[in-house]
Parts: C-alpha cells; structure tokens; sequence
C-alpha cells in the first residue's frame, strides 16, 4: 500500500505545522476502526470552540462505519462524496442550532464553523485525517433523525486514518496529487492600513 505523501501547504509566512500540514484528504483506509481517544479529543477540540454569547449552537452527529448511523449518512451523500467518503471510519454530521428559546441564533452558522475548525485542527494533531463535506442533502438527515426545524444539518465531515492511492478511482487520484493553492493574502486584505 502507497501512502500519498503529505501534502503540506507552502505558505508566505511562517504557521503552526499542524495548519500547513491539514488537507483534506480522499484517500481513507476502510480496514481502520476511529481512534476513539482522538475523536474524543477533537470533540473536546470542538466543545471548547469560541461562540457569540457562549451559545454554542452546534450538535454532532457522530456516525461509526458499520452503523446503521454511518448508512443513513452515507446514503445522503452525493454520489461523488459517496464514493471517497464512505470508507472513513466515521462520518460526523455538524448541525447548526439556528434558534434558540424562540429566538434566531445570527451567529449559528460562523459558531458552527469555529466548532468544526476546531475539530480538525485537533484531529489532525492526533493523526486523524478530516474531510468537510456540503454536497450531501441535509432534508434527508433531519427526517432520518428527526430534527427539530431548528437544528440544521450543514456539512458532513469524513474522519479516519490515511488510507492507499493505488485503489482510488483516477478523478480521486487526480484530486489528491493536485497541488494545493490559495490565492494571496494581498488579495484578501481589502485594507492594511
Ligand atoms: C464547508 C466545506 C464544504 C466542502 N464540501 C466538499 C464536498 O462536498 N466534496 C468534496 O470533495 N470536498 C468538499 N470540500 C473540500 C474543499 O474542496 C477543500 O477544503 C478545499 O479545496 C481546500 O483544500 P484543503 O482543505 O485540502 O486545503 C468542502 C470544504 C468545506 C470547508
């Protein structure tokens, strides 16, 4: 089995290794159960994540391979994202809680964001790769777990051990060689007074 080589980003400045080091993988190893110490801590990662007013208007669904949980997600997924996605050990659905005591949370959907940007950070410290996902239908998760209207499935994140290129499909293969790019940070400083 070939491991990709890691695919750390080349940055401007210097950053944390584990940020540069942080990709979002299509390659999962399918025989790994998840390392539940490493999902407990980015858990953890994720439960200590800044939000406005300290709301915390984020839930998880947290889906094991090999559960009739982990199906039901899976099934939700667009074919492309089912393809890759499925093999991970897990599948953790981040929801959004828009509403809170009959009040709209403004902040739910950039908490959320901290939330999960948290978990990665913290996944990928302790060896877990992570992979976010908005192409799944979020309808079919809040019937298959029946949801309040207030709570909004909005992305699915694959989470496992690094898995072999040589199986996966070339539009795959292809993904994971490509090299990684931002555009310029001048570009995105509107102003640097
Ligand atoms: C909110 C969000 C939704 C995404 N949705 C998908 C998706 O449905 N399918 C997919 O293959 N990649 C998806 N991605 C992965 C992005 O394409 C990827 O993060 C981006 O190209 C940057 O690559 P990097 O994470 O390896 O740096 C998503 C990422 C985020 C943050």
């Amino acid at each position: 089995m070939s491991l990709i080589q890691e695919r750390v980003a080349e940055t401007d400045a210097p950053i944390l290794d584990i940020l540069a080091g942080r990709w979002s993988t299509r390659l999962y190893d399918a025989a790994e159960a998840v390392d539940e110490a490493a999902l407990a801590s980015a858990l953890e990662a994720a439960r200590w994540a800044p939000s406005a007013f300290n709301a915390q208007p984020w839930r998880f669904i947290v889906a094991r391979r090999g559960t009739e949980t982990h199906a039901q997600v899976v099934s939700s997924l667009t074919e492309f994202n089912q393809g890759w996605a499925a093999p991970a050990s897990a599948l953790i659905v981040f929801v959004a809680e828009t509403e809170q005591n009959g009040k709209p949370v403004a902040t739910a959907l950039y908490d959320l964001g901290q939330a999960a940007a948290h978990f990665t950070v913290q996944a990928h410290a302790d060896g877990l790769y992570t992979h976010q996902m908005t192409g799944f239908d979020p309808a079919a998760l809040s019937a298959a777990f029946d949801l309040p209207a207030t709570q909004r499935p909005y992305t699915v994140m694959a989470v496992g051990a690094l898995g072999s290129i040589d199986d996966a499909p070339t539009a795959v293969a292809e993904r994971e060689r490509a090299p990684r790019t931002r555009r310029p940070i001048a570009d995105s400083v509107v102003v640097d007074d």
